[in-house]
């Protein structure tokens, strides 16, 4: 089975990263060949500054090793290295639905506060199906925040099977049971996020223990005393998720645990339990980070690996479509 998952090397790595992001691609490596790629082109398309787009994608590779990806066994990339994904991307935008891209609820969201909003913000979906595509992926571990994006992946790959030949394998989605979707501890109407969220809501992965402690301590809870999820309580929902994460137990055995107790023990708990949870991470990530020769060595290997796996679809593609091949 083909895996593979992306994300983006700029802006703070927080804990919805981790859950819908880091932690499923260690736990899908298991399954079969799995490609994770350092979307650094994607990141091109908000503002930016390009020494932190260099420092964070090397970052970045240090904290997938940390969280659980083995060399060995996965690829790990970095997009630019491997040019297939910007051809990939130009030949799917002739079949990708202008109107689909339009409502993708990403865009609306970052174009609305922007002054400034570039093209490739609009056409990122496209690149993002490409990069699935082109290894001819089975499963694609991500966050439901990504939900309508892998949609329309899946769309635009049944679209240029049925006008051309068959030639792209359909992807499938895989979410977490729990936490898909993390939401910011300060507004949890919305979703955990560096750029979308608070700076006190959004915990990151690499802050130090008295810094989570402390966000947990002040995330916002509803009015009443009963640690449970309902729709009404989205900041304790969220919180009993984390900690199902955190711990691996079961939402139900926390509720029932804290029960009508209040939540100031429990916000205490739920941190404690995050800090677990990121102190050998930050150890192993600190380690990896020190050695930039190595991550560049393993980089390059991953990007060897990937140009090869994706080359023939590529080419099919080409040849598919019409283009005379020398
Ligand atoms: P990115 O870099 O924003 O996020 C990386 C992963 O983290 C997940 N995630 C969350 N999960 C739960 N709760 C949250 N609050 C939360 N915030 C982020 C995301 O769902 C994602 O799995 N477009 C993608 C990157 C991408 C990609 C791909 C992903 C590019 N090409 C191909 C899969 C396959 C993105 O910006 O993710």
């Amino acid at each position: 089975m083909r895996i593979f998952s992306g994300i983006q090397p700029t802006g703070d790595k927080h804990l919805g990263n981790l859950i819908g992001g880091f932690r499923q691609y260690a736990a899908t490596q298991e399954q079969g060949e799995g490609f994770f790629c350092i979307v650094d082109l994607h990141s091109i398309t908000v503002d930016y500054d390009p020494e932190d787009l260099r420092r964070r994608t090397l970052d970045l590779a240090a904290m997938l090793f940390a969280t659980g990806l083995d060399p060995d066994r996965s690829t790990v990339f970095c997009q630019s290295h491997v040019t297939a994904h910007a051809q990939a991307s130009w030949l799917l935008s002739g079949v990708a639905s202008y109107g689909q891209l339009g409502r993708m609820t990403q865009f609306k969201d970052k174009s609305s506060e922007r002054e400034f909003v570039s093209a490739g913000l609009f056409t990122y979906p496209v690149l993002m199906a490409g990069d699935i595509l082109l290894y001819q992926t089975d499963i694609v571990p991500i966050g439901d925040d990504q939900r309508q994006h892998l949609e329309l992946a899946r769309d635009i790959a049944e679209r240029f099977n049925a006008r051309f030949e068959e030639t792209l394998v359909v992807p499938r989605g895989v979410f977490p049971e729990v936490g898909a979707r993390i939401m910011d501890l300060q507004e949890p109407e919305r979703k955990m996020s560096t750029t979308l969220g608070t700076p006190q809501g959004t915990v990151l992965i690499l802050d130090p223990p008295d810094v989570v402690r402390r966000k947990f301590k002040t995330a916002v809870t509803d009015s009443g005393r009963d640690v449970v999820r309902t729709p009404d309580k989205p900041g304790v929902t969220n919180l009993v998720e984390i900690m199902a994460v955190a711990t691996g137990e079961a939402p139900e055995a926390i509720e029932s645990r804290y029960g009508s107790d209040g939540y100031a023990k429990f916000k205490e708990d739920v941190g404690e339990a995050v800090v677990s949870l990121f102190t050998p991470v930050q150890e192993r990530y600190r380690e990896l980070r020190a050695d930039e020769g190595e991550l560049r060595r393993l980089l390059a290997l991953g990007a060897e690996k990937a140009r090869a796996i994706s080359a023939p679809t590529l080419a099919s593609m080409y040849e598919r479509m019409g283009f005379v091949r020398l």
